[in-house]
């Protein structure tokens, strides 16, 4: 037994921020944001906007995609760093949302990794036959937990979510997910604040903290060795990957992915110009883009990856 993905959905807030606004805000260019990350508008939160509310747009555009009734939903698995409040989970919210009640509902945390480490653990859940139609979410909020001066990061960061259906199949679906974790590059991107070491406001100096130059090659290295365990676990050749569907952190880091994979940039669903990065939500989001427009077809094989703060990163092989 494997999963496959039935659907897919994605949701972005109303408010644009373009880099001509950023200008405006902190000592910065459009040119510069341009160059050096790709991003030229992202889109944002307004006040009183959360993460279940962009979850839900999304979650419902997934199941009307897979064709299915929310009532079918037996399994909820939702990827933020962001959530709406500490308890409830934000996959119990969403379950209330949707009007279902009873099966099992929960988040996980793993900042941009967050999407593809919860569609691993959906694909087990469907494999063993313990989920029949689950439900798996990347949604964030990140431009709450930005400092506004802070330019090396609040040119980057912005909000949105997506949406998978995953049904049991006999042929795959999930090829194969490939997860890893290493906390050693714990102080190259995190939040200063927490619940129990203490709450943190995100202005004046705090917000996401980040060495950028620092992830970048982190990032690049990372990356590059999961697309090859992700290749050498499934004997297959690098010509044989039909999309890759990159986390959208910065184009120069997608750009560095597609070179090792020696994939022309016609094969790689970009978002990043307008989507800026949207952490767990990044994925979710520029697959459902490639299959709404129809770049991505039934039987296409795709490579997804991510790395975020942790470092937490992986991969999902999909036979869409
Ligand atoms: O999901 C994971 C999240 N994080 C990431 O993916 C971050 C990965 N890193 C990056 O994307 C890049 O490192 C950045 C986009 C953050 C920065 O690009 P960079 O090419 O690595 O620039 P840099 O950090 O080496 O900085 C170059 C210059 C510095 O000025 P000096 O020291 O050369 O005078 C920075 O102060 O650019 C300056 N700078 C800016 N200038 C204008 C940094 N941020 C900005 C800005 N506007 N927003």
């Amino acid at each position: 037994m494997y999963s496959r993905i039935a659907g897919t959905g994605g949701y972005l807030p109303e408010r644009v921020l373009t880099n001509a606004e950023l200008e405006k805000m902190v000592d910065t260019s459009d040119e510069w944001i341009r160059s050096r990350t790709g991003i030229i508008s992202r889109h944002i939160v307004s006040p009183g906007e959360t993460t279940v509310d962009l979850a839900e747009h999304a979650a419902r555009a997934a199941l009307q995609s897979a064709g299915v009734e929310p009532q079918e939903v037996d399994f909820i698995v939702f990827g933020t760093t962001t959530p709406d409040l500490i308890f409830p989970n934000c996959g119990v919210l969403l379950q209330q949302r949707l009007g279902i009640h009873g099966c099992p509902a929960f988040s996980v945390e793993a900042a941009c990794t967050g999407f593809i480490y919860s569609l691993s653990i959906a694909d087990k859940f469907v494999r063993l036959g313990e989920a029949k139609c689950a439900l798996v979410i990347g949604a964030e909020t990140l431009t709450r937990m930005v400092n506004w001066k802070d330019r090396q990061t609040c040119v980057l960061f912005a909000d949105g979510a997506g949406a998978v259906v995953l049904k049991p199949s006999d042929e795959p679906g999930i090829v194969s997910t490939h997860l890893h974790a290493d906390g050693r590059y714990q102080d190259l991107l995190y939040y200063p604040g927490g619940v129990s070491k203490g709450w943190v406001e995100p202005g004046d100096g705090q917000g996401v903290q980040m060495r950028g130059n620092e992830v970048f090659k982190v990032a690049v290295n990372t990356l590059g060795r999961i697309v090859d365990e992700t290749l050498e676990a499934n004997k297959l050749q690098k010509s044989q990957i039909d999309w890759l569907v990159p986390h959208q952190a910065n184009i120069r880091i997608i750009q560095a992915t597609a070179k090792k994979l020696e994939m022309p940039l016609e094969k790689v669903i970009i978002t990043v110009h307008e989507h800026g990065n949207t952490s767990a939500a990044s994925v979710p989001l520029a697959l459902d883009v490639g299959v709404r427009d129809g770049r991505i077809k039934r039987g296409d094989l795709l490579l997804l990856e991510a790395f975020g703060g942790g470092f937490t990163w992986g991969s999902a092989l999909v036979r869409y």
